[in-house]
Protein backbone atom coordinates (compact mmCIF):
# COMPACT_ATOMS: atom_id res chain seq x y z
CA UNK A 1 0.00 0.00 0.00
CA UNK A 2 1.18 3.49 -0.67
CA UNK A 3 0.75 5.40 2.99
CA UNK A 4 2.35 8.53 1.18
CA UNK A 5 -1.05 8.98 -0.63
CA UNK A 6 -2.20 9.76 3.01
CA UNK A 7 -0.02 11.47 4.97
CA UNK A 8 -1.06 15.63 4.96
CA UNK A 9 2.47 16.59 3.92
CA UNK A 10 5.12 14.85 2.50
CA UNK A 11 9.15 15.18 2.46
CA UNK A 12 9.20 16.31 -1.26
CA UNK A 13 7.28 18.94 -0.36
CA UNK A 14 9.91 20.99 1.44
CA UNK A 15 12.96 21.80 -0.40
CA UNK A 16 16.08 21.23 1.26
CA UNK A 17 18.39 23.27 -1.26
CA UNK A 18 16.49 26.62 -0.69
CA UNK A 19 17.48 26.16 3.17
CA UNK A 20 18.88 30.11 4.37
CA UNK A 21 22.02 27.82 6.06
CA UNK A 22 23.64 30.78 7.59
CA UNK A 23 20.75 31.30 9.58
CA UNK A 24 21.06 28.58 11.83
CA UNK A 25 24.21 26.91 11.23
CA UNK A 26 25.56 28.49 14.29
CA UNK A 27 23.01 28.29 16.27
CA UNK A 28 24.19 24.87 18.15
CA UNK A 29 21.68 24.88 21.44
CA UNK A 30 18.80 24.59 17.72
CA UNK A 31 21.30 21.95 16.53
CA UNK A 32 20.79 20.17 19.70
CA UNK A 33 17.51 20.27 20.09
CA UNK A 34 16.33 19.30 16.27
CA UNK A 35 18.79 16.56 16.22
CA UNK A 36 18.19 15.06 19.65
CA UNK A 37 14.13 15.57 18.35
CA UNK A 38 15.18 13.58 15.42
CA UNK A 39 16.86 10.66 16.81
CA UNK A 40 13.62 9.73 19.01
CA UNK A 41 10.98 10.43 16.58
CA UNK A 42 13.32 7.92 14.14
CA UNK A 43 12.63 5.31 16.83
CA UNK A 44 8.93 5.36 16.61
CA UNK A 45 8.12 1.80 14.25
CA UNK A 46 9.40 0.22 18.23
CA UNK A 47 6.97 2.45 20.11
CA UNK A 48 4.24 1.62 17.63
CA UNK A 49 4.65 -2.02 18.11
CA UNK A 50 4.49 -1.84 21.40
CA UNK A 51 0.85 0.41 21.45
CA UNK A 52 -0.53 -2.14 18.80
CA UNK A 53 -0.07 -4.49 20.94
CA UNK A 54 -1.54 -3.28 23.58
CA UNK A 55 -5.03 -2.70 22.23
CA UNK A 56 -5.35 -6.09 20.44
CA UNK A 57 -8.90 -6.18 19.93
CA UNK A 58 -9.19 -2.78 19.07
CA UNK A 59 -9.17 -2.56 15.07
CA UNK A 60 -10.13 0.51 14.77
CA UNK A 61 -7.12 2.02 17.12
CA UNK A 62 -4.78 -0.89 15.77
CA UNK A 63 -5.16 0.31 11.94
CA UNK A 64 -4.68 3.98 12.39
CA UNK A 65 -1.33 3.63 14.55
CA UNK A 66 -0.01 1.54 12.30
CA UNK A 67 -1.38 2.85 8.85
CA UNK A 68 -1.35 6.46 9.70
CA UNK A 69 0.77 7.48 13.25
CA UNK A 70 3.32 5.66 12.35
CA UNK A 71 4.27 6.59 9.28
CA UNK A 72 3.77 10.61 10.18
CA UNK A 73 5.95 10.16 13.60
CA UNK A 74 8.51 8.13 11.38
CA UNK A 75 8.43 11.21 8.59
CA UNK A 76 8.82 13.74 11.50
CA UNK A 77 12.17 11.52 12.08
CA UNK A 78 13.35 11.72 8.58
CA UNK A 79 12.44 15.02 7.73
CA UNK A 80 14.22 16.28 10.80
CA UNK A 81 16.84 14.19 10.24
CA UNK A 82 17.08 15.29 6.74
CA UNK A 83 17.03 18.95 7.73
CA UNK A 84 19.99 18.54 10.61
CA UNK A 85 22.35 16.48 7.74
CA UNK A 86 21.58 19.20 5.09
CA UNK A 87 22.82 22.21 7.62
CA UNK A 88 24.98 20.08 9.74
CA UNK A 89 26.96 17.96 6.84
CA UNK A 90 29.95 17.28 8.99
CA UNK A 91 27.57 15.48 11.84
CA UNK A 92 27.70 12.11 11.57
CA UNK A 93 23.97 11.11 12.01
CA UNK A 94 23.57 7.81 11.53
CA UNK A 95 26.40 6.88 14.12
CA UNK A 96 24.87 9.13 16.79
CA UNK A 97 21.40 7.89 16.29
CA UNK A 98 22.62 3.75 16.29
CA UNK A 99 24.04 5.13 20.11
CA UNK A 100 21.06 6.51 21.13
CA UNK A 101 19.20 3.58 19.55
CA UNK A 102 21.37 1.00 21.34
CA UNK A 103 20.29 2.51 24.46
CA UNK A 104 16.94 3.69 24.13
CA UNK A 105 15.09 0.73 22.54
CA UNK A 106 16.36 -1.63 24.71
CA UNK A 107 14.42 0.36 27.48
CA UNK A 108 11.24 0.61 25.38
CA UNK A 109 9.45 -2.39 26.77
CA UNK A 110 5.60 -3.08 26.99
CA UNK A 111 6.08 -2.79 30.74
CA UNK A 112 6.31 1.12 30.92
CA UNK A 113 2.71 0.98 29.68
CA UNK A 114 -0.43 1.82 31.48
CA UNK A 115 -2.06 -1.43 32.04
CA UNK A 116 -5.59 0.41 31.51
CA UNK A 117 -5.53 1.31 27.93
CA UNK A 118 -7.81 4.16 28.95
CA UNK A 119 -5.08 5.62 31.08
CA UNK A 120 -2.52 4.54 28.50
CA UNK A 121 -4.51 7.18 26.05
CA UNK A 122 -4.65 9.57 29.08
CA UNK A 123 -0.46 9.68 28.85
CA UNK A 124 -0.39 9.20 25.51
CA UNK A 125 -2.30 12.67 25.00
CA UNK A 126 0.66 13.51 27.31
CA UNK A 127 3.43 12.57 24.83
CA UNK A 128 0.97 14.60 21.97
CA UNK A 129 0.90 17.34 24.31
CA UNK A 130 5.07 17.39 24.82
CA UNK A 131 5.92 17.06 20.75
CA UNK A 132 3.15 19.42 19.80
CA UNK A 133 4.58 22.12 22.32
CA UNK A 134 8.24 21.57 21.01
CA UNK A 135 7.61 22.00 17.50
CA UNK A 136 5.42 24.96 17.80
CA UNK A 137 8.65 26.38 20.32
CA UNK A 138 11.09 25.35 17.11
CA UNK A 139 8.57 27.13 14.47
CA UNK A 140 8.73 30.24 17.20
CA UNK A 141 12.55 30.20 17.65
CA UNK A 142 13.78 30.18 13.85
CA UNK A 143 13.51 32.48 10.91
CA UNK A 144 14.53 30.00 8.43
CA UNK A 145 11.84 29.41 6.06
CA UNK A 146 12.03 25.61 5.65
CA UNK A 147 12.42 24.94 9.27
CA UNK A 148 9.51 27.33 9.90
CA UNK A 149 7.35 25.45 7.53
CA UNK A 150 8.66 21.93 8.38
CA UNK A 151 7.81 22.94 12.17
CA UNK A 152 4.72 24.22 11.70
CA UNK A 153 3.63 20.48 9.80
CA UNK A 154 4.89 18.52 12.38
CA UNK A 155 3.33 20.94 15.04
CA UNK A 156 -0.03 20.09 13.52
CA UNK A 157 0.18 16.57 12.88
CA UNK A 158 1.21 15.84 16.43
CA UNK A 159 -2.18 18.16 17.69
CA UNK A 160 -4.25 16.02 14.87
CA UNK A 161 -2.04 13.00 17.19
CA UNK A 162 -3.49 14.56 20.40
CA UNK A 163 -7.34 14.67 18.89
CA UNK A 164 -7.69 11.30 18.16
CA UNK A 165 -5.85 9.69 21.22
CA UNK A 166 -8.43 12.34 23.10
CA UNK A 167 -11.17 10.86 21.59
CA UNK A 168 -10.09 7.28 22.12
CA UNK A 169 -9.37 7.80 25.92
CA UNK A 170 -13.32 9.22 26.29
CA UNK A 171 -14.50 5.93 24.78
CA UNK A 172 -12.42 3.97 26.92
CA UNK A 173 -12.93 6.69 30.32
CA UNK A 174 -16.78 5.21 29.72
CA UNK A 175 -15.60 1.92 29.16
CA UNK A 176 -13.75 1.16 32.27
CA UNK A 177 -14.79 3.90 34.50
CA UNK A 178 -11.91 5.06 36.26
CA UNK A 179 -12.33 8.12 37.74
CA UNK A 180 -10.50 11.89 37.64
CA UNK A 181 -7.74 10.83 40.15
CA UNK A 182 -6.85 8.09 37.65
CA UNK A 183 -6.08 10.10 35.35
CA UNK A 184 -4.55 12.78 36.98
CA UNK A 185 -1.84 9.92 38.16
CA UNK A 186 -0.84 8.36 35.00
CA UNK A 187 -1.06 12.35 33.40
CA UNK A 188 1.64 13.15 36.68
CA UNK A 189 4.06 9.34 35.49
CA UNK A 190 4.07 10.23 32.38
CA UNK A 191 5.10 13.23 32.80
CA UNK A 192 7.70 12.57 35.03
CA UNK A 193 9.30 9.84 32.89
CA UNK A 194 9.14 12.32 30.20
CA UNK A 195 11.71 14.53 32.12
CA UNK A 196 13.75 11.70 33.00
CA UNK A 197 14.03 9.98 29.73
CA UNK A 198 13.44 10.44 26.65
CA UNK A 199 14.86 13.65 25.89
CA UNK A 200 18.26 13.65 27.94
CA UNK A 201 19.21 10.66 26.60
CA UNK A 202 18.60 11.43 22.65
CA UNK A 203 20.47 15.08 23.86
CA UNK A 204 23.83 12.96 25.24
CA UNK A 205 24.17 11.02 22.64
CA UNK A 206 23.83 14.07 20.30
CA UNK A 207 26.67 15.33 22.81
CA UNK A 208 28.74 12.16 22.94
CA UNK A 209 28.64 12.39 18.66
CA UNK A 210 30.03 16.17 18.69
CA UNK A 211 32.44 16.19 21.32
CA UNK A 212 33.57 12.40 21.24
CA UNK A 213 36.29 13.54 23.70
CA UNK A 214 34.64 14.73 26.37
CA UNK A 215 32.37 11.98 25.99
CA UNK A 216 32.24 11.11 29.93
CA UNK A 217 32.10 14.91 31.26
CA UNK A 218 28.73 15.50 32.79
CA UNK A 219 29.73 18.47 33.73
CA UNK A 220 30.41 20.06 30.04
CA UNK A 221 26.94 18.25 28.69
CA UNK A 222 25.41 19.21 31.50
CA UNK A 223 26.43 22.88 29.95
CA UNK A 224 25.58 22.38 26.66
CA UNK A 225 21.81 20.68 27.62
CA UNK A 226 21.14 23.15 30.04
CA UNK A 227 21.88 25.83 27.05
CA UNK A 228 18.96 24.35 25.05
CA UNK A 229 16.96 23.69 27.66
CA UNK A 230 17.15 27.58 28.25
CA UNK A 231 16.53 28.25 24.86
CA UNK A 232 13.30 25.99 24.60
CA UNK A 233 11.70 27.08 28.46
CA UNK A 234 12.00 30.61 26.72
CA UNK A 235 9.49 29.95 23.43
CA UNK A 236 7.75 27.24 25.56
CA UNK A 237 3.74 28.11 24.21
CA UNK A 238 2.70 27.71 28.02
CA UNK A 239 -1.29 28.17 27.85
CA UNK A 240 -1.86 25.86 24.62
CA UNK A 241 0.81 23.17 26.95
CA UNK A 242 -1.45 23.54 30.24
CA UNK A 243 -5.14 23.15 28.04
CA UNK A 244 -3.84 20.33 26.48
CA UNK A 245 -2.48 18.56 29.73
CA UNK A 246 -5.19 19.58 31.40
CA UNK A 247 -7.95 18.46 28.87
CA UNK A 248 -8.25 14.39 30.06
CA UNK A 249 -8.73 15.60 33.71
CA UNK A 250 -12.24 16.91 32.05
CA UNK A 251 -12.34 19.98 34.92
CA UNK A 252 -15.45 21.66 35.74
CA UNK A 253 -14.60 24.73 33.78
CA UNK A 254 -14.55 26.93 36.69
CA UNK A 255 -11.51 24.62 38.48
CA UNK A 256 -10.30 24.92 35.08
CA UNK A 257 -9.90 28.57 34.96
CA UNK A 258 -8.52 28.78 38.70
CA UNK A 259 -5.59 25.97 37.59
CA UNK A 260 -4.69 27.42 34.49
CA UNK A 261 -2.66 30.24 35.25
CA UNK A 262 -0.53 29.00 37.93
CA UNK A 263 0.18 25.73 36.09
CA UNK A 264 1.68 28.28 32.52
CA UNK A 265 3.73 29.72 35.19
CA UNK A 266 5.64 26.83 35.74
CA UNK A 267 4.86 25.55 31.97
CA UNK A 268 8.17 25.58 31.21
CA UNK A 269 8.97 23.03 34.10
CA UNK A 270 6.61 20.53 32.94
CA UNK A 271 8.67 19.03 30.21
CA UNK A 272 12.33 20.15 31.03
CA UNK A 273 14.69 19.49 33.98
FE1 LIG B 1 6.25 13.34 16.00
FE1 LIG C 1 2.72 12.54 17.47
Amino acid sequence: MNYATSLPWTLESLDFSRIDIQRVRQNEELFFLLCSASFVESGSDLYTHNLVDHFAGDQELQTWLSQHWEHEELQHGRALAGYVKAVWPEFDWERGFQAFWDEYGAMCTNEQLETSRGLELAARCVVETGTASLYRALNDITDEPVLKQLTHHIKSDEVRHFKHFYQHFRLYREREGFGRYKVFRAILRRVNEIKAEDGDIALRHVFNQCYPDQKDDDTAFRRVAERAHALLRRNIPAEMTVKMLLRPLDLPPRLQKAVEKPLAKIAEKLFLN
